[in-house]
């Protein structure tokens, strides 16, 4: 076994090691917290500003039990949250933010392995990528989705059911006081969405990445499987430091190319493009934007999940969780993949069950056929591509021709989108533009837009919209997302204007504005043009985001931030 990490603090003698000991004896401790064993980090993203992670508590004293039991000495410490309903102007602007300070949190501290508690949306790739920069071994352990929704006797599932719900509002189908009733009915337990949102997602693909024990990531948040998951990564994480299984031993490109099939399967957020993205190149791992496209080709829908299809977490777990899944899936992911418990992807799922096949479908009847899941387009609007979630949208919009109708703003959009003047026809393309990651800045998920009040009145439920910012995970509809560059980069979707034809072609991966070269090359040099010149930077941690961050093509992570910069011990502080 090679050396300890924690032992160039504690193996120390004379006053350096007597001062690293000393504080830790405030709390009881005895000399055996000492004597070599593998000092665990729990890097735990409990708050109460961050709803979905506030029971996060309650799981790191699960897992500080399995790490006593295995003879480690857990060490639990606090780390930047995100919560994803409150956060202004976007979560996303923090996600790199948090992933620095789990970074730099590890690396400097006396720690010879970690477990990672995160939920909500952006907290698991935050927490993963700050850990996969260090390489020190690592489990990560979800907070698990809420209970079901439960509304008027029937489930209701996260986002999914509020973006529903306010449509029928806007249409006047719902009460505003049956709305506000139905708040509460939404959350009816502790932890995050129980749709096949990004938080259901990341804990999914964070699994096929083989980063957390197998089954793990279905498990309701109040169930006391969620526990008892937590004490057995405890007992793993002691076991993965004496072996010094850190994730550049196993995490390859095989286990991406698994990951991003089993969000094709599962039905997966849009986010999680992003957030793999900007994973993989925390793990010098080589994958890129087409990936997606490409290796979801032959991977069927399995998981009816909404807002793809009918379910919600709970039944996903009732039907054997994702080991069903990539059972299921076979020979369509790579099962010699190495997973944290130091079996393959295919020994873990080897013998899983499916309970409830109407959830966990069949690759012979799947939710939908195979190439639903992304599609990722290219053209004269999106250079370097965006993104489109083929399953969340309408078939008959996916090769649509319309005039555009530009917005600078979401909220230009939001104050106009009720006029009875606004110059909307169920062909037009709705854009709103400078809401990618310098723009806004942060990426906010404002793509599904509103469908405009004139539209919903004649029955109409989706229209084509074009967007550099994201959508939640939750949402459905057909809407270009991602778009690279954005405008406020200087990305050619600064120069369309309102009246300009678009074309959405899905099945040849276009994404065009009918506008000659030459007038777009006016345009852009034209001084009294819409063109938006990327705004300041900006003080405080928004400037720095914004002169450092990458486009949504490569992840959105801070470009000084990519790549494994290690764990070797710091210099001494005195
Ligand atoms: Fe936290 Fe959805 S809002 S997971
Ligand atoms: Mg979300």
């Amino acid at each position: 076994m090679p050396e300890r990490r924690s032992a160039s603090w504690f193996g120390l003698d004379g006053k350096l090691g007597f001062v690293h000991r000393s504080k830790l004896y405030n709390r009881g401790g005895s000399p055996e917290m000492f004597d070599g064993r593998p000092v665990i980090g729990i890097a735990s993203s409990a708050s109460d500003l961050a709803p979905c992670n506030a029971h996060l508590r309650q799981v790191a004293e699960a897992v500080k039990r399995g790490v006593l039991m295995a003879g480690g000495v857990p060490m639990e410490f606090p780390t930047i949250s995100i919560g994803e309903t409150l956060m202004r102007p976007s979560a996303m602007l923090f996600r790199n933010l948090m992933a620095m300070d789990v970074e730099e949190t590890l690396r400097a501290n006396p720690l010879d392995g970690v477990v990672l508690l995160g939920g909500c949306d952006k907290t698991v790739p935050a927490q993963v990528m700050g850990a996969l920069s260090v390489d020190l071994p690592t489990v990560m352990v979800t907070g698990g989705p809420a209970l079901n929704g439960r509304f008027r006797g029937e489930a209701v599932g996260s986002g999914t059911h509020v973006w529903k719900f306010s449509e029928e509002v806007r249409a006047g189908r719902m009460s505003a006081c049956e709305f506000r009733s139905a708040e509460a009915c939404l959350s009816r337990s502790a932890g995050h969405c129980t749709t096949m949102g990004t938080a259901s997602t990341m804990a999914c693909v964070t699994e096929a990445l083989g980063l957390s024990l197998p089954g793990s990531a279905t498990i309701p948040a109040v169930d006391a499987g969620r526990a008892r998951i937590a004490e057995q990564a405890g007992q793993r994480i002691v076991a993965m430091a004496d072996e010094g299984l850190a994730p550049s031993r196993f995490l390859d490109r095989r286990s991406f190319e698994n990951a991003v099939r089993v969000n094709a399967a599962i039905g997966g957020s849009t986010n999680a493009v992003v957030h793999l993205l900007a994973m993989a190149g925390r793990a010098e791992v080589d994958l890129a934007l087409d990936d997606f496209d490409r290796l979801a080709a032959d991977v069927p829908l399995l998981v009816d999940l909404l807002p793809s299809g009918r379910f919600l977490m709970e039944e996903f777990h009732d039907a054997g969780g994702l080991p069903a899944v990539i059972r299921e899936l076979g020979d369509l992911v790579d099962g010699a993949a190495m997973t944290i418990n130091g079996r393959t992807l295919a020994e873990n799922c080897a013998d899983a069950p499916n309970w409830r096949p109407e959830v966990v479908r069949s690759r012979k009847d799947p939710v939908a056929p195979p190439g639903s899941h992304t599609a990722v387009l290219r053209g004269n609007l999106a250079p370097d591509g965006a993104v489109l979630k083929l399953s969340a949208a309408s078939p008959e919009l996916t090769r649509h021709t319309g005039p555009a109708l530009v917005f600078d703003t979401i909220e230009d959009y939001d104050a106009q989108k009720d006029s009875p003047e606004l110059p909307v026809t169920p062909d037009t393309v709705l854009v709103v533009r400078n809401a990618g990651p310098v723009g806004y800045p942060g990426m906010p998920e404002i793509g599904n837009l509103a469908i405009p009040k004139k539209m919903l009145d004649q029955g109409v439920r989706d229209m084509v919209r074009i967007t550099d910012g994201r959508m939640s995970g939750t949402s459905y509809g057909t809407v270009v997302l991602h778009v690279a560059p954005e405008a406020a980069a200087g990305g050619p979707l600064a120069l369309l204007r309102s009246g300009d034809r678009v074309t959405l072609d899905v099945p040849a991966r276009r994404l065009e504005m009918d506008v000659p070269e030459a007038e777009l090359t006016a345009r852009a040099s034209g001084s009294a043009d819409s063109f938006k010149k990327a705004p300041t930077r900006g003080a405080g941690w928004a400037g720095l985001y914004r002169s450092q961050v990458n486009q949504a093509d490569t992840g959105a992570d801070l470009d000084f931030l990519t790549g494994r910069r290690g764990h070797a011990v710091p210099r001494r502080p005195f």
